[in-house]
């Protein structure tokens, strides 16, 4: 009795499910107009539980039919994880219901949609060749000016400022001209981290996700998001890492270097201390990567390292110094040790450290016997938890030395746009046929990408 009540309960849910997308789709349309609010689209296969969308996208308030969109792409990319529970339950109730006879009918059907609902992968612009750029900055009208970067020559200030806020006019046309099929959209550095009050920098967060997954949803399949997180609160920056991944589909999340805190900002937080385990603990349970990209430093840091030579703050050296400081802390604190399947991505060519890691590893050797509780060497770490892209630094001799260092299966391509122009990154990876085998430039280009950001998993 108890078979047939879950069999049948599971096969008529499925159905339903199946065939009544559409009604669906138009009555969550419908609610979302009347109350501005959205239901969990996993429902009933995880708990009941309103998203509070009073943030609502400004983009989306503004078009009617926007939030209907944007319905319809939460549908859609939460179908792959949904598809998965619907295998799993499948299973479940088919391997009960053959323990007898009778319900191997009921089995095999049962079974059947599962394994038909499980075949819907993510739907992307995969055009086989076409390059996955990670790296690549957006931003929110409320924080657009924060962007004091000099553009590339030639570039208007203006320009290079509203390219922040598009995605679909000139940076989707740079695509198509220079063969990117699916670029990962991010907050413009310092983003959250450079909000120090905590209420402040977590309300802004989550209004920036939905403006990214709003901004987003009509074209998922040539982008994607990374989410922006306040990290003042590890609990709370893993319940909103949790939202971005499992409700808004985004692939992952970008961290622009230490979260700055405090009246003054002088206090600095690095998610290399124990607190942060619990964050962690969500990254890996959720199985995305986390990009830590490099922020400017608070003004008193300015003032005492850049003073002397206020042309080396930012991009050519202090962005890098700061971000691998950060890098290292993870890898010599143990984070690696306690999560041995993190995934971090570290842009630039990995802000030096695979150039570096004949002395770093000797000279951290030395400190063993002095507590360092890293239990393996940082070279090792580029081997398994680390990856590195290339985002504006096209040094082709370097690549090669890296691919030699820590392998190709842990680089991945990047552009930096818009503050390196889309051109110049599609040069490069033309020019690198020279270099690379077509099977090791596609690996470059796409195939570490596809498999970390999930892409073709069903
Ligand atoms: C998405 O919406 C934008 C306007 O916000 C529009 O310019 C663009 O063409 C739309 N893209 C698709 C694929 O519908
Ligand atoms: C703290 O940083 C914010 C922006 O990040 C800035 O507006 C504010 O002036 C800073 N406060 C101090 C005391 O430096
Ligand atoms: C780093 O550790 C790996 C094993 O984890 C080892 O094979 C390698 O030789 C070490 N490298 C250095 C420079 O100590």
């Amino acid at each position: 009795m108890v078979f047939l009540l879950l069999a049948g309960w599971h096969l008529s849910v499925t159905v339903i499910e199946q065939i009544s997308t559409s009604y669906r789709e138009h009555s969550r349309c419908q609610q979302y107009r009347e109350e501005r609010r959205v239901e969990n689209p996993y429902w009933p296969f995880a708990p009941v539980r309103s998203l509070s969308l009073q943030q609502v996208p400004s983009e989306a308030a503004r078009v009617g039919s926007a939030p209907c969109a944007f319905h319809e792409e939460l549908e859609r990319f939460s179908g792959v994880r949904q598809s998965y529970r619907f295998f799993h339950l499948s299973a479940g109730v088919s391997v009960l219901s053959m323990t007898t006879r009778f319900w191997s009918v009921w089995a095999a059907i049962v079974a059947l949609l599962g394994l038909l609902s499980a075949t819907s992968a993510r739907n992307w612009r995969n055009s086989g060749t076409g390059a996955i750029a990670l790296e690549e900055a957006w931003t929110v009208p409320e924080l657009v000016n924060l962007i004091t970067a000099t553009p590339p020559p030639g570039q208007p200030f203006d320009e290079f400022k509203a390219s922040f806020l598009d995605v679909h006019g000139r940076r989707l046309d740079l695509m198509n001209q220079n063969n990117i099929d699916f670029m990962v959209l991010s907050c413009a550095t310092p983003c959250i981290q450079g909000i120090s009050d905590p209420a402040t920098a977590a309300e802004m967060a989550v209004n920036v996700n939905n403006q990214l997954a709003a901004a987003i949803s009509n074209n998922t399949a040539r982008f994607g998001g990374f989410a922006s997180l306040a990290m003042h609160d590890a609990i709370e920056a893993a319940q909103e890492l949790r939202r971005a991944v499992n409700d808004l589909g985004f692939q992952g999340a970008l961290l622009n270097d230490y979260q700055q805190s405090g009246p003054d900002n002088t206090t600095l937080l690095f998610y290399d201390q124990p607190e942060y385990d619990v964050f962690w603990q969500a990254v890996t349970e959720l199985d995305v990567p986390i990009y830590f990209h490099p922020r400017p430093n608070i003004a008193q840091i300015e003032t005492l390292m850049y003073a002397h030579a206020p042309f080396i703050e930012g991009p050519s050296e202090e962005y890098a110094v700061t971000l691998a400081n950060h890098i290292l802390g993870l890898c010599t604190n143990g984070v690696f040790d306690r999560f041995p399947t993190l995934k971090i991505i570290v842009g630039h060519l990995g802000e030096r450290l695979p150039s570096d890691l004949f002395r770093i590893d000797e000279q951290l050797q030395r400190l063993k016997s002095k507590g360092l509780v890293m239990q393996r060497n940082v070279s090792s770490y580029w081997r398994t938890n680390l990856y590195e892209t290339t985002s504006g630094n096209f040094a082709t001799a370097l690549l090669r030395f890296h691919i030699d260092e820590i392998g190709l299966d842990r680089i991945m391509y990047s552009v930096d746009y818009p503050f390196v122009p889309i051109p110049e990154g599609e040069a490069w990876v033309l020019s690198l046929s020279q270099v690379l085998s077509p099977k090791d430039l596609n690996s470059l280009k796409r195939g570490v990408a596809i498999k970390l950001l999930h892409l073709d998993d069903e």
